[in-house]
């Protein structure tokens, strides 16, 4: 078998250079003789880790089918600072239902459409600018490498049954991913990190920020001026954001205060460049391994069972992948001869898996599609971070503002991020991140803390050294705030048939009193960070005073109303979505795939991405799902002894 891939490679691939031989860009470049033992579908962040680490094994053959193009030559995609300008060429352009939370604005729904999946892209649609885009509001965010905090982890353990997945079981996989590397602008890092909980022998590379920002220094000042309640945090990656090992609550405010915690941010950046799944798992040293196929440009339209078998065989293997490069072009066929892995992240999978007849018998029947395995949490609990950018006037001039303004200073930093490796682009836009719980006064009108546990945050702020929702005029400083404890869920659902059409797509954002109380907070907590003394002269203005930029009117954060109507025009997705395929127990009666990813009661497909987090971990969204994929090709590997 492995002849012939060997023969495939140089035989109908004259015409490649030889050190990425095995990336086909069309179907017609694949020799339909070929044969496999694992097909994956989708060459992203979960793709990407499984290709690599089951072709680690000479013997084993595995091909990679990915809608999206190349991540070669998307040098956009390439410097971390431009996560905030739009990439549409490498997005699925998806937008979601009218969100009855956000005054029923549909809102644009980012995912990757190039190899390495999402963690290749990042993208902003100038959301406020206009009143046509103003419906529109993409994820701004990017490169952030967060891993969650211990109880998330342990909660999944819990809830699968399966303590392979606790926090402590997880450190050898946190470990094969992460590659810690120096900044960019080789700056001194001690006291910004804890070098022991970090690994400096996985693939994707990890750094702190490689240029620094005016407002730093403010922003310790700050959380140490704020003492008692704010709190320096030396490493969020602990498995503890909320700080190494000190107590939640201070004791001042007995079990009715709380405090937030902040600290250096960690971003998937090498050296002044974005490490993607592609870029680190799928590089030079990988690409060319004469067992690895990934063909680009390729969309799988099914899984169908292994020799058209009847659908009443469900001892037939689900193993054989249909898939095309245009919706009029010819359907191809391959057949897995061990395992397919379905990759295709928390919207794409759920829509192949309903259009190969597994999901809820009773809606697909009712679209035309032939029930196969009636699994009716296909789709379901789909769950996302809510995120809100915060910006305020500021008298400094030292900020990011100018670059997206002035074309002259945006090119000779391009040039200085090509030709030096150096200059604000080599970062993503925040450089500090704030962890925070709410108190257990707020908490008990909830009844459940939806937390995995006390050491985890309820939301989340992120700190900017300007206006990224790109504000014309004047200086800026940006808090972005999430909920990363979200009880909304949503859903993803079949319109048509058709699998070049898009699904549709129900985050239901901020549809419930938790996720709109826990953004208020955030958005006060903030607030309250502004007020400490060091910014006093920098901040123009009252923080009370809040503006969606565009939207010609000011809000009162000291107003719920106010407040609400605020967070309701301008708030959107991380892009952290999950949970339309989830693990539970063996036993469970519901969710999508057993502890080890195997589709319940399918033979020969797993899903391994995204979608198979029951609950959204209280993290940007990259570290968990590298995280899971590793340890699912260590499991398959052993498996195969
Ligand atoms: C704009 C943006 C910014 C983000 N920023 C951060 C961040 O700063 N930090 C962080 O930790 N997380 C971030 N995230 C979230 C994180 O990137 C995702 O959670 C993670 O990458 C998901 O991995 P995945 O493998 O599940 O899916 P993906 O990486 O999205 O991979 C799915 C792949 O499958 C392919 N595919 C889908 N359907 C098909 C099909 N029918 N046929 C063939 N291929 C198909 C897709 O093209 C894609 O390549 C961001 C996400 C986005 C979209
Ligand atoms: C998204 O739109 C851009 C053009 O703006 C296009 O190049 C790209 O192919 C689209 N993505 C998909 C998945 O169709
Ligand atoms: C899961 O958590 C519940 C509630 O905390 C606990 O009672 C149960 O023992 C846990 N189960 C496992 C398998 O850890
Ligand atoms: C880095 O800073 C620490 C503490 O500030 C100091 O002890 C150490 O010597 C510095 N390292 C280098 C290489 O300068
Ligand atoms: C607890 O949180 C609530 C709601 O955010 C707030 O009103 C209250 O002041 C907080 N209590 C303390 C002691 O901080
Ligand atoms: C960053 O990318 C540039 C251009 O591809 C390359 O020259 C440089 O070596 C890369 N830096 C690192 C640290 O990989
Ligand atoms: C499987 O069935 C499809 C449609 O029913 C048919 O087009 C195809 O030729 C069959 N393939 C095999 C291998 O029998
Ligand atoms: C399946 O979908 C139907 C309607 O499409 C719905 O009524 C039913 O509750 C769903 N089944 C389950 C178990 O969720
Ligand atoms: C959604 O998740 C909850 C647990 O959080 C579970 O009880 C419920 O059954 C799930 N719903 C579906 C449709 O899977
Ligand atoms: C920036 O601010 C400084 C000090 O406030 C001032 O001297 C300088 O002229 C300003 N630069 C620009 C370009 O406005
Ligand atoms: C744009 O940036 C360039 C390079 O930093 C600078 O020389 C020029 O004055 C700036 N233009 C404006 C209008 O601020
Ligand atoms: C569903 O399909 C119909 C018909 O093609 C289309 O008009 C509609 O916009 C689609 N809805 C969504 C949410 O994509
Ligand atoms: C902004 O609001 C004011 C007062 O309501 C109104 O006069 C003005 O025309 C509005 N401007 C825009 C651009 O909508």
């Amino acid at each position: 078998m492995l002849k012939s891939i060997v023969q495939t490679v140089f035989i109908i691939l004259p015409s490649l250079s030889l050190s990425f031989a095995a990336l086909y860009e069309n179907d017609g470049e694949l020799d339909p003789a070929a044969r496999y033992d694992y097909v994956i579908i989708g060459g992203g962040t979960a793709g990407s880790v499984l290709a690599n680490r089951l072709t680690e094994d000479t013997l084993i053959s595995v091909l990679v089918l990915e809608a999206g193009g190349s991540n070669i030559g998307a040098v956009p995609t390439e410097i971390p600072f431009f996560c905030t300008l739009p990439h549409p060429q490498y997005d699925w352009n998806y937008t979601t239902t009218a969100q009855v939370g956000l005054n029923d604005r549909k809102i644009g729904f980012a995912r990757g459409f190039i190899l390495g999946g999402s963690s290749s892209i990042s993208r902003y649609r100038r959301a406020y600018r206009s009143s046509e885009s103003y419906q529109l509001t993409t994820p701004i965010d990017g490169l952030f490498y967060t891993r969650g905090s211990e109880d998330d982890f342990n909660r999944l353990a819990n809830v699968t049954g399966d303590s392979g997945w606790t926090w402590e079981n997880l450190q050898p996989f946190f470990r094969r991913n992460e590659r810690w590397t120096p900044p960019a602008d080789n700056h001194n890092t001690t006291g910004q990190y804890d070098p022991s909980i970090h690994s400096l022998n996985g693939i994707n590379a990890v750094s702190l920020a490689g240029f620094p920002q005016s407002i730093n220094g403010k922003i310790i000042q700050a959380s140490s001026e704020l003492g008692g309640i704010f709190e320096y945090n030396l490493d969020m990656n602990s498995g503890n954001p909320l700080g190494l090992g000190k107590s939640l609550f201070y004791c001042d405010y007995g079990q009715d205060a709380y405090r937030v915690y902040e600290g250096w941010l960690q971003t998937t950046i090498d050296g002044g460049n974005r490490s993607s799944a592609a870029t680190s798992y799928l590089g030079p040293r990988f690409i060319n391994r004469p067992n690895l196929h990934v063909l680009t440009n390729t969309r799988v339209t099914a899984i169908l069972q292994k020799n058209n078998a009847s659908s009443n065989d469900m001892s037939a293997m689900l193993t054989t992948v249909e898939f095309a490069s245009t919706p009029t072009g010819p359907r191809h066929r391959v057949t897995a001869s061990k395992e397919v892995l379905l990759s295709a992240g928390a919207i794409g999978t759920p829509q192949i898996l309903m259009n190969s007849g597994i999901g809820n018998s009773t809606s697909l029947a009712s679209l035309g599609i032939k029930p196969l395995i009636d699994l009716p949490s296909v789709g379901q609990n789909f769950s996302d971070h809510p995120r809100l950018v915060n910006s305020w006037a500021v008298s400094g001039n030292q900020t990011f503002d100018e670059i997206y303004r002035n074309s002259t200073l945006s090119e000779a930093l391009q040039n200085l991020w090509n030709t030096k490796g150096k200059g604000p682009l080599v970062d993503t836009f925040v450089s500090h991140l704030l962890f925070a719980r709410l108190n257990h006064s707020a908490l008990d009108g909830f009844g459940e803390d939806p937390a995995a546990g006390e050491h985890t945050a309820h939301y989340e702020l992120g700190f900017s050294n300007g206006d990224i929702s790109v504000a014309t005029t004047g200086h800026y400083i940006g808090i972005t705030t999430r909920v990363v404890t979200p009880v909304s869920r949503g859903s993803i659902s079949l319109n048509t048939t058709d699998p070049f059409s898009p699904p549709i797509i129900n985050p239901a954002l901020l549809s419930t009193d938790f996720d709109i109380f826990a953004m208020r907070q955030a958005v006060r907590t903030g607030i309250q960070f502004l007020r400490a003394p060091v910014w006093s002269g920098y901040i123009l203005g009252d923080p009370n005073t809040l503006m969606v930029p565009g939207a010609n009117t000011s809000f009162q954060a000291t107003n719920d109303e106010q407040l609400d109507e605020y967070i309701r025009m301008g708030t959107g997705t991380s892009a952290h979505a999950v949970g339309t395929a989830a693990m539970t127990r063996l036993d469970a009666g519901y969710g999508v795939v057993d502890p080890d990813f195997r589709v319940k009661g399918v033979k020969g497909l797993r899903v391994v991405d995204a979608s198979i987090f029951p609950f959204v971990p209280s993290a940007h969204t990259q570290a968990p799902v590298y995280v899971i994929a590793e340890r699912a090709a260590a499991m398959i590997k052993n498996e195969l002894g």
